[in-house]
């Protein structure tokens, strides 16, 4: 990796950093994109996507997609930086480092297309951060059904920089947002018999929501039921007739969240109706458990140490996030990738999501190379 390369995608990726767009508002980033790759001499293919961008590198077969996400969060940066965003918005889950990263690869791609020996599809995805956007990418097209495998991955704060983890198997959760709601009946705080409190109800159900996990599954069994915000009330003498409790469940098998699910329903609603309530519980999927193949694993873990060795390789437990890159997989296989980016002397500590959320962007150049060699790897491996 050469040092120019490293300020080339650093650089970039400033230039991204500085103007982040939430979920389906990426209108002048993918302006942006789009002209980063008509100057490399890629020109998007001709889909009529609102936000976000699809464009392709050689021809024949096999055919490899590669996917960054490029939406943002709405987060008032607190960093400092030079180029922090002043407008609102963040780049605080790292998708500014996606973007530079999948150009980088792109113009590494670009360079070497003639020894290719099949197509690249670069999927530049919006909407990541509602789940929405995998299912949208797969709308336009043919890209999706011709694809024989799709690589992704994330730059990571857990992982300290310089490290890369590929490996087979659960790699990220099954996601659902809920929502409870529970109605009762509104009265005076002073005759509560008269009325039927939401507010006792949410909390039996908030506290009756948690043996699911401890009592219903295995202690083996890996899963997450969080009640992230409750909404009730108008004023302290006054019993509340409605409330919302909205959370997120997470788990590893498609068994145990189809269980999960209905137990949460069934919990929700006996409890609301021990106390004389009801409640109704809906649910959207923000993505579903994301394994990799075996097989694509191990071209990547080949690529990683062909390219920067085998020490650049990490282990990595499973993560309870989830991500809408598991929406791809349910018809293709694919590989899922963990870049290192975690530095305590550049104060690259800081969660995902975070307003003060930096990185270490040596892992830019390095991440952007096994995109790349990932891609030579998988087209041109079996010669
Ligand atoms: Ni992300």
């Amino acid at each position: 990796m050469t040092e120019a390369f490293y300020d080339h995608l650093a650089k970039t990726r400033h230039q991204i950093h500085q103007h982040p767009e939430v979920s389906e508002e990426e209108h002048e980033t993918t302006v942006f994109l789009k002209a980063y790759l008509k100057n490399l001499g890629i020109e998007p293919l001709n889909y009529p996507l609102k936000t976000g961008l699809i464009a392709e590198i050689g021809s024949g077969h096999p055919i490899i997609a590669l996917r960054a996400d490029i939406d943002a969060l709405p987060i008032k940066e607190k960093t400092g930086l030079p180029y922090a965003s002043d407008n609102g918005a963040m780049h605080a889950c790292g998708h500014d480092a996606h973007m530079s990263v999948l150009l980088g690869a792109a113009k590494i791609l670009q360079q070497v297309k003639d020894d290719l020996h099949g197509k690249v599809y670069l999927l530049f995805q919006p909407s990541e951060e509602d789940g929405e956007g995998s299912p949208y990418m797969r709308r336009f097209g043919t890209w999706y059904e011709e694809s024989d495998a799709i690589f992704g991955g994330h730059i990571w704060i857990d992982l300290p920089a310089g490290k890369i983890n590929i490996e087979e198997g659960h790699r990220m959760a099954g996601a659902w947002e809920f929502h409870i709601y529970v109605h009762g009946k509104q009265g005076h705080g002073a005759q509560p018999h008269l009325s039927i409190d939401t507010i006792v109800t949410a909390s039996a159900i908030v506290m009756n929501l948690q043996p699911i996990v401890s009592r219903h599954f295995s202690p083996l069994d890996s899963v997450v039921v969080t009640v992230g915000k409750i909404t009730a009330g108008d004023r302290y003498n006054v019993i509340s007739g409605e409330a919302h409790l909205e959370g997120t469940i997470r788990y590893f098998s498609e068994e145990i969240g189809k269980d999960l699910k209905e137990t949460l329903v069934h919990v929700a609603k006996t409890t609301a109706e021990a106390y004389g309530a009801t409640a109704e519980v809906t649910f959207r999927q923000m993505g579903a458990t994301l394994t990799n193949d075996a097989k694509l694993a191990q071209v990547g873990q080949r690529a990683v140490t062909k390219l920067l060795g085998e020490a650049t390789l990490a282990p990595m437990e499973k993560t309870m996030g989830g991500e809408d890159f598991s929406f791809y997989l349910d018809k293709k296989p694919g590989c899922y990738a963990f870049f290192g980016i975690k530095n305590p002397e550049l104060g690259a500590v800081h969660s995902h999501h975070s307003n003060y959320f930096t990185i270490d962007e040596s892992a830019l150049p390095k991440a952007a190379g096994v995109y790349a060699e990932y891609t030579a790897e998988f087209l041109n491996g079996d010669d």
